[in-house]
């Protein structure tokens, strides 16, 4: 059993859980991810690590509260426990020597992962430059968290509530074009912002890494379920990523693949709504 250690809400729909796991925290790089499961009944739900306290023996996990499990999930307080954490999973994030300039840039909860990368990248010494992107003020994250590991942090909101007014894709475009001059970008959020930050890196010739989040249930490379397609090979995240080069990935494949079971996920997550809602009243 693992035990939550700490819980705290950074916006109304995402959670921070430090969670009691020191196998996984020896081990764990940047890049890496995990496997839950709450009970016996439970889904497997993949989460990425974002941070890990090799010393306390403790592995952070930030999550949106997108449907059932992740909902069951955060109905849980410090103290209780989960039934399965398995990690560290996935490979870590590869960066070649020598760069020295990079962008690290997050859409929405995609920041959660984005933000180990930042960190690892900032612990080599390469200089960062964050664009993290939300549609709106009210859900911004980690703001003080990237402000620690960037030379320049710039913050996009769709609505112009806070930081700058557009999309992630403006504020790279406009760095580059001002002639800052980037090894290497990470671009990691939803599917669509994914494609198009290497759409637009594809354009100025600069490697891009892109962390995907097919639907994975086994995370073995056993069961196939999150085949991708990169650079014209079939590939299983799992196992041979999560990240891969962004200019080679099938995004419009993913996200098809992805919303297969859609109508399935909204009618666990409103049966278990009113489930929970008639436990609360009885
Ligand atoms: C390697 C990896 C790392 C991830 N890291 C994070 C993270 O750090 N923070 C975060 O908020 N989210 C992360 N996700 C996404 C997270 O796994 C889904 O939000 C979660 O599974 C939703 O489950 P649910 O039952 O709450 O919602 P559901 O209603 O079941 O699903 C909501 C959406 O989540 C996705 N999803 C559902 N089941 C799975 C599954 N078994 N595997 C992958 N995606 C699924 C689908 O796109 C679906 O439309 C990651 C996904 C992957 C593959
Ligand atoms: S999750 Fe089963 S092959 Fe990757």
């Amino acid at each position: 059993m693992y035990k939550i250690v700490r819980k705290q809400m950074l916006n109304p729909s995402v959670v921070l859980m430090e969670i009691n796991a020191p196998y996984i925290a020896k081990k764990a790089k940047a890049g890496q991810f995990i496997i839950f499961r709450i009970d016996e009944k439970g889904e497997r739900i993949p989460l990425t690590i974002a941070d890990y306290d090799r010393e306390n023996g403790t592995v952070t996990i930030i999550y949106q509260i997108a449907g059932k499990s992740t909902m069951q999930l955060s109905e849980l307080n410090e103290g209780d426990t989960i039934l399965d954490f398995a990690g560290p999973l996935g490979v870590p994030t590869h960066f070649e020597e020598g760069i020295k300039k990079a962008a690290v840039i997050g859409g929405g909860v995609g920041c959660a992962i984005a933000y180990p990368q930042a960190k690892a990248l900032h612990e080599k010494g390469v200089s960062v430059d964050v664009i993290a992107g939300f549609r709106n003020k009210d859900i911004v994250i980690l703001e003080d968290e990237f402000k620690a590991v960037s030379d320049r942090l710039i913050i996009t909101t769709d609505d112009g509530s806070y930081g700058k007014k557009g999309f992630v894709t403006d504020a790279l475009k406009e760095l580059i074009d001002s002639g800052t001059k980037y090894d290497v970008v990470v671009a990691i959020g939803p599917v669509p912002m994914m494609k198009f930050v290497s759409e637009l890196t594809r354009g100025y010739g600069i490697k891009t890494i892109v962390s995907l989040n097919p639907i994975m249930i086994d995370g073995t490379g056993m069961c196939g379920g999150c085949r991708v397609t990169v650079g014209g090979q079939v590939k299983y995240a799992c196992v041979d990523g999560p990240d891969f080069d962004g200019h080679l990935v099938d995004f419009d494949e993913l996200a098809r693949r992805n919303s297969t079971y859609a109508d399935k996920e909204k009618q666990e997550k409103e049966h278990y709504c009113r489930l929970m809602g008639g436990i609360r009243n009885a």
